[in-house]
Parts: C-alpha cells; structure tokens; sequence
C-alpha cells in the first residue's frame, strides 16, 4: 500500500493513549509460556511481530487464546513441545533471538526461519554465547534459518561485546533453565524488560548496572498489563516538536529508564516535554507525556545514550533537520543491523526529499533549520520504522511525497494513521 502525505498546515491537538511495547509484549508471551498455570495478558500489542511469537509458542504446544485483539490467556504445562513444523519468526528478532535461547536447552530438536529481512540479519551474536554454554546450534551462512539440537547447557560469564537486550535476553533464558549461575556482562546497560518480568514472575535473578547473573528457577503464571511503547510514542513526540503550534498528551507511555533517551535528548535539545503522573504497571514504570511544538537546538548523541534509544535514531534524525546547528549522532553501527540498513536507508530516502545528511560509519551528521522539499517517492525496506520516520517528513514537506508500502507499519503500530489522524482532527 503506498500513501501520499502533504503538509500539514495546522498543529496537533489532542490526546492519545499509546498501544502497547513490543518488547515487553513478547516478553509476556514468551516467559507465560514458559511458567505453569493460566497467565492473562493485557494491553498486548497486536501487530505482527507480537503475533509471530503468539504463533511459535502455539506451535511449542501452548495454549493461547485471543480473549479479544489485547487480551491474551495463556495456559501452560511449564513444558514445551517439539514443534511439528519449522518455527517462522516473521519479520522479528527478537522472537529469534530470545527463542534460541530458550529451544536450545531443551530435549528436542527444532528450526527457526524468517522472513526477508530477517534472513539477513545476523545471528552469531548469539550462536557465540550460547554455544560457549554447550548449546548446538547450526547456521549456513550465521543468519537464519537456525538449525537447534536441544542439549542440558552449562552456565557461563558472557561479557558481551554489544549492548544488546536480544543477547543478553537469549543468554538469560538459557540460564533459567540451566544449573549454576549464569551471568551477562554489558558495555551499557541494555534495555532490562527481561529483568524485570522474569522477577515479576518468580526467577532468581539478580542485576547490578550492567551485569546481570540468573539461576535455574521455575516461573509461576501471573496477569501482565503491558505498558504503552516508548518507541511508537516516539513518532508523536516528533511530530508534535517540529509541526507548528501542537500542543498534545500521550497516555500510558512506558517511561523504563533504560528506554526514555529520547526524552533526555529532546530536553538537551531544548524542546518542551513533561511527564505527568508517573506510576508503575506490573513492575514497570508508566507515565503521560505532555509535549509542545518547541525551537530546538542540534546536539551530539553517541555512548551510553545509543542502547537508550537505539529505535528512536531514525526519527530523531529527522528531529535533528528542524533545530537549530547540526547535530551528531555516533556509536550507533548496529543500526545497520536492523530490519534494514538503518543508515544507509535514512541518508539515502532523506537525500531524496532534500534533506542534507552525511553517513557516518556509525550514525550521522545532519544540519539543522532544513527545509524539505518532498516531491518524490520513498521506500521503506520493510522497515516499520522508516515507513512511519518518513510519513512524518510529508507532513512538513514543501510538496507532496509517496510512501511505498507503508503496511509495513504493522509490524510494530497498525495505529499509527487513525492515532495520527485522531491529533490532526481537532
Ligand atoms: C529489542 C532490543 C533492541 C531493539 C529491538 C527490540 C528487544 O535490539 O532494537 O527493536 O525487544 O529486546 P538489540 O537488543 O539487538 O539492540
């Protein structure tokens, strides 16, 4: 489906409530599954990616239901099943990644496949790991498919050379099930949902900063509420900075400080955010966002605030060409192990519509105070992120642009126009 986007001649106004994380919303699926008992699920994000993992985890033998589109039962022996068929992860790597950990301490064989983009993404940073724990897992060429005999696993001290939630977590869910002690060592500290539901629900695990040990623990079923996604959030804080006179609310934002970079980036960039009544939703802290068309000032991003907001750097660089000076975004190679080419595809569809942006081995240099001039057709690679980054780059556009197969979308927010729409009506 390809859309046409035109300036927006008005601000946002309004408020929304945020669907729900697509991290912790896997994470729900994954580790109920795991645990006897009955475990509801609220809030899920249905999108593809979340229903990837609902897909998989049927086929290990679970017994998930769909109450309506958010609500999920979950029913569980605790034990899971040789599959009967290969294992497709869709579009998703955390699905892969996190389920490799789990399927290779387990006393069957099985096989993950993937889409497209998937396919290309790479795997031996966590083929590595687990291997070192015993693990045997076989892969061509280190990209999916991955072919898994499960074994008993021994515990490892993994010093991880990449700040990666999906390392870490695959490392973890190894570790749950395995004697000893294991433990994962960060560069920085990665986003910590694993973590935290993993306690919620009974495991022994233990984290200091950037390192986390876990023992072999069982998991008891619970209900989740799943907190709103930072990450799709991010759009409309975007939006709402750069489009003139908007003044609007996001409700039930996840506000984990291992996810919320991009609020600290938006005040080092001057522009105008609040959070408002801040609370904590199965064992995670949830807040609203109030956030108002501002003058912004470019800034440097790189270190400890890239893990922080890894998601974000496609649409913060867009934020980057609205304010004031350049700004510089570094340390972040590993976008361009993403659904795509994060760099290459944001330079090069940017370039298209008159942005002025340099590629850097590991981020960008944009000049800020740009005007666009739109006027042409973008692809998004099937990438969720790009598809919604350059929609919101029509809405300022000079003349009128065309997002090619902007479904894409679904992966992470099917929500993204009737939520953008529902800012623009008032
Ligand atoms: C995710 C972790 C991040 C992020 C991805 C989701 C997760 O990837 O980019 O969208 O749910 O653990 P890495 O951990 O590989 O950086």
């Amino acid at each position: 489906m390809d859309i046409k986007v035109s300036e927006l001649k008005q601000g946002l106004r309004g408020s929304i409530v945020i669907p729900a994380d697509k991290s912790i919303s896997h994470r729900a699926v994954m580790f109920s599954s795991l645990a006897q008992g009955k475990s509801i699920i609220r809030n899920f994000l249905y999108a593809s990616d979340c229903r990837s993992t609902v897909s998989v985890f049927k086929n290990l033998g679970v017994d998930i239901e769909f109450i309506d589109n958010n609500t999920l039962s979950v029913k569980s022996s605790g034990v899971l099943k040789q599959p009967l068929t290969a294992l497709d992860c869709g579009n998703s790597g955390t699905t892969m990644r996190l389920l490799a950990g789990v399927l290779a301490r387990q006393n069957f064989d099985s096989e993950l496949i993937g889409d497209a983009s998937l396919s290309k993404r790479p795997m031996k940073r966590i083929i590595t790991p687990l291997s070192e724990m015993g693990a045997d897992i076989y892969s061509d060429t280190g990209t999916a498919p991955l072919f898994i005999k499960g074994k008993c696993l021994k515990p490892i001290k993994y010093h991880s050379p990449i700040a990666s939630a999906q390392v870490k977590s695959s490392i973890l869910l190894a570790g749950l099930g395995t004697d000893g002690v294991t433990i994962v060592v960060e560069p920085y500290l990665s986003r910590n949902h694993t973590e935290i539901m993993l306690k919620y629900m009974g495991a022994d695990i233990q984290s200091d900063k950037n390192i986390v040990s876990i023992k072999k623990s069982k998991l008891f079923a619970c209900d989740i509420n799943v907190a709103g996604d930072i990450s799709s959030a991010a759009f409309f804080i975007v939006s709402a900075l750069i489009i003139p006179d908007s003044d609007i609310v996001i409700k039930n934002v996840g506000l984990n400080p291992t996810r919320t970079g991009i609020i600290d980036v938006v005040k080092r960039m001057q522009g105008d955010i609040e959070v408002l009544d801040e609370r904590v939703v199965s064992g995670e802290l949830v807040g609203d966002l109030r956030v108002k068309y501002s003058s912004l000032k470019g800034c440097e991003i790189n270190g400890a605030d890239i893990p922080r907001l890894i998601d974000e750097l496609p649409v913060i660089a867009l934020l980057a060409t609205q304010a004031e000076g350049e700004t510089r975004i570094t340390d972040a190679g590993d976008l361009r192990n993403k659904e795509t080419d994060r760099i290459t595809a944001v330079v090069t569809e940017f370039r298209k519509i008159g942005i002025d942006i340099d590629e850097l081995d590991d981020g960008f240099l944009i000049s800020g105070k740009q005007q666009i001039k739109g006027d042409s057709e973008v692809n998004v690679y099937h990438d969720h992120r790009l598809a919604m980054t350059l929609y919101i780059a029509g809405l300022l556009a000079q003349k009128e642009m065309v997002v090619k197969d902007f479904q894409w979308v679904d992966v992470s927010l099917p929500e993204f126009l009737p939520l953008m729409d529902s800012l623009r009506s008032l």
